[in-house]
């Protein structure tokens, strides 16, 4: 689906780019499964548990911009197998971790028996959250799982139901307008086209996205979904590579690595 485009006689900056980066492979052929998660949960959080770089920049940002959580009821939104609910319930929140896929979450129940944080981790579909009651949490957070949702309207139409009148989100995900680590020591653009809305792979079958792939959209897709869903932009950031994530490919310390956002849900 082509989103938007001006056009204009100069290339812009992603044309500029592509014509120097290699691009990854979008597979408009291979829909991904419904939990695609599941096939790779182990290894995935075997990646996590051994230390992510990606990580080590996402947790303190979303946590930056909830700002003091203690005591307020936080929904985890793609949980996975945990990481971010952990970090959130070493905070004070009171966490219930939803996901789509039930081996993640077998997981993330395990590392909650070993250590118990109180977290309860709920199997669902984040398009309908459908087993969360109407305004029962203060906020909610989703770490890296926004751009693995297929229905990002439903998702955040759904979200929406379920914070309170006056509650908050903080996400982030990869950087929509900057391309990606393609596993291999390159950067690559996870879309043949920045405008064109799809589902993608990396060629690299050791890389995450290379194994589930992901749905590129155009920031304002992002934008526009949250706007529709009556949320009103409070704050971004769009934090640097860390030393680690520079190391994963060359010139990753001059382009946008990750975005993160924090919207809230007005009073009325
Ligand atoms: C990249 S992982 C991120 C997991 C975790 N938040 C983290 O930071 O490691 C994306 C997650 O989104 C979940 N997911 C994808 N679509 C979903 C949906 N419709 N409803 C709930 N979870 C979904 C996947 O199962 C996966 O656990």
């Amino acid at each position: 689906m082509r989103q938007s485009g001006v056009a204009s006689a100069a290339p812009t900056c992603f044309e500029r780019q592509r014509e120097t980066l290699p691009r990854l492979v979008s597979t408009a052929d291979s829909a991904p499964p419904v939990a695609p998660y599941d096939d790779i949960a182990e290894w995935y959080a075997d990646c996590i548990r051994a230390g992510s770089a990606i990580h080590e920049v996402v947790i303190p940002c979303l946590r930056r911009l909830a700002g003091p959580v203690a005591g307020l009821r936080v929904l985890d939104l793609g949980c996975g197998e945990g990481i971010a609910s952990r970090a959130f319930a070493a905070a004070g929140a009171r966490v219930v971790g939803v996901d789509i896929s039930r081996r993640l979450l077998d997981l993330a129940r395990a590392a909650e028996r070993r250590s118990p944080q109180d977290i309860r981790y709920v199997l669902g579909d984040a398009e309908r959250l459908s087993q969360l009651s109407d305004g029962s949490f203060e906020g909610a957070v989703s770490s890296l799982a926004l751009a693995d949702v297929c229905d990002l309207r439903a998702a955040v139409q759904a979200l929406a139901r379920v914070l309170r009148p006056g509650g908050w989100f903080v996400f982030a995900i990869n950087h929509p307008c900057g391309p990606v680590s393609a596993g291999d020591g390159r950067l690559a653009h996870a879309a043949r086209d920045y405008f064109e809305e799809g589902f993608w792979r990396t060629p690299n079958p050791s890389s995450v996205r290379g194994r589930v792939g992901a749905y590129h959209r155009p920031l304002s897709s992002y934008l526009n979904a949250l706007l529709a869903a009556g949320f009103v932009l409070e704050r971004s950031l769009e934090p640097p590579a860390t030393e680690a994530v520079a190391r994963l490919a060359r010139g990753y310390e001059r382009v946008p690595v990750v975005l993160a956002m924090r919207w809230r849900r007005p009073e009325v």
